[in-house]
């Protein structure tokens, strides 16, 4: 029998920090209510990470379960692909800190940046090292503490964020399973309408967008939830025609946890029923990059998902950046 050097998900583990944020807590911090939250977004509660604790730290026990879920050992990582917009350093990357936390000794390590779709990013680029024989075992980790980048003065954005890390190991998987077509695109003309200033220097501009405030997210939300409403359904179709496949055929559309009313017109648009859109959104908020891989965690830990169901996941954020890709699952239960 002839090696298949198909590249796919082998391994899955995620972390949610135990700490709470309610609806009801915000309507104490700003003008908002339980009612309009949960209307408009869907969110009731989002996990906040403790302010002792480094990022890198929360990413490090997702990764490590991930590793353990694919029955491998640290050493065993080749190469380890970084996802956040909420860095403890910009220097040493995300990566590398997770590297020396977790003593993967053996892999080489790089984040890649691309916000809220920056999981399908790392997929992409994992599977080209994987299918090309470069390396074998790669560790993808997507962490976020979005509370440090929350101005929990604006209601426009603080009711969304939340904190968590998703972690997936992919490896060679068996022919007829694994990643089969994934898009990713970028639209750094609209970069605009959603921005995290970290050590940009045009005062008047972070002025009049950011009240001055350099490390918080700014956001036009109707401009985001115009865009995300209209690609996640166009490409969702674009990855299943590429496969050859309807979305008859899809056991579970598992999207980027931003608003449940950008899931549900993307559902409209696919003419699929909302039973087949993974959500949880409802406890965790919108968690950017982390918000795929924990949804995929979470699924695989009900056992919603078994070998050879087609998945799709699908993601749109910052940058503007979005992305999707078709995937046949690969793992035993
Ligand atoms: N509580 C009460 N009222 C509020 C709140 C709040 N938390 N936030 C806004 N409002 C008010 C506004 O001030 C406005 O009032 P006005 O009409 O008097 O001016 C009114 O509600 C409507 O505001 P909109 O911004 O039009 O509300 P909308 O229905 O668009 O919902 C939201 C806002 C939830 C942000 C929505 O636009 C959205 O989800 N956008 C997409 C966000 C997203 O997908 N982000 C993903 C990327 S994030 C990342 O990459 C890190």
């Amino acid at each position: 029998m002839t090696q298949s050097y198909k590249a796919g998900i082998i391994g899955v583990g995620s972390v949610l920090p135990e700490k709470r944020l309610t609806n009801s807590q915000l309507e104490c911090m700003v003008e908002t209510s339980d009612e309009w939250i949960i209307k408009r977004t869907g969110i009731k509660e989002r996990r906040i990470i403790d302010e002792t604790v480094p990022l890198y730290k929360m990413a490090a026990i997702a990764a490590t379960r991930a590793i353990e879920d694919a029955g491998l050992q640290p050493s065993d990582i080749d190469l380890i692909i970084a996802t956040t917009v909420t860095p403890d350093y910009i220097t040493p990357s995300l990566s590398c800190l997770v590297q020396k936390e977790i003593e993967a000794a053996n892999a080489v390590a790089f984040d890649v940046s691309a916000a809220c779709t920056g999981f399908i990013f790392a997929l992409q680029t994992a599977r080209q090292f994987i299918e090309n024989r470069t390396y074998k075992n790669i560790l993808i980790v997507s962490a976020e503490a979005l509370s440090r980048a929350t101005d929990y003065k604006d209601r426009k954005t603080c009711v969304l964020f939340g904190d968590g890390a998703g972690a997936a190991v992919l490896g060679t998987v068996e022919d007829g399973t694994g990643i089969e077509s994934t898009i990713i695109g970028s639209i750094g003309s609209k970069g605009d309408v959603l921005t995290l200033p970290f050590l940009y220097t045009n005062q008047a501009d972070i002025q009049n967008r950011n009240e001055g405030k350099t490390q918080v997210i700014w956001m036009d939300g109707s401009e985001v939830f115009t865009f995300a409403s209209r690609i996640m359904g166009k490409v969702c179709q674009n990855v299943a025609d590429n496969v050859g496949v309807t979305m008859d055929d899809i056991a579970y559309i598992v999207p980027h946890q931003a608003n449940m009313r950008i899931l549900q017109n993307a559902a409209k648009r696919l003419n699929i029923s909302m039973d087949r859109i993974y959500s949880n959104l409802e406890n965790t908020g919108n968690i950017s990059s982390a918000s795929i891989p924990v949804c995929i965690d979470e699924m695989h830990s009900k056992g919603l998902i078994k070998k050879g169901d087609k998945i799709i996941i699908v993601g749109f954020g910052g940058g503007l950046t979005y992305g999707a890709s078709l995937l046949t699952w690969s793992k035993d239960d």
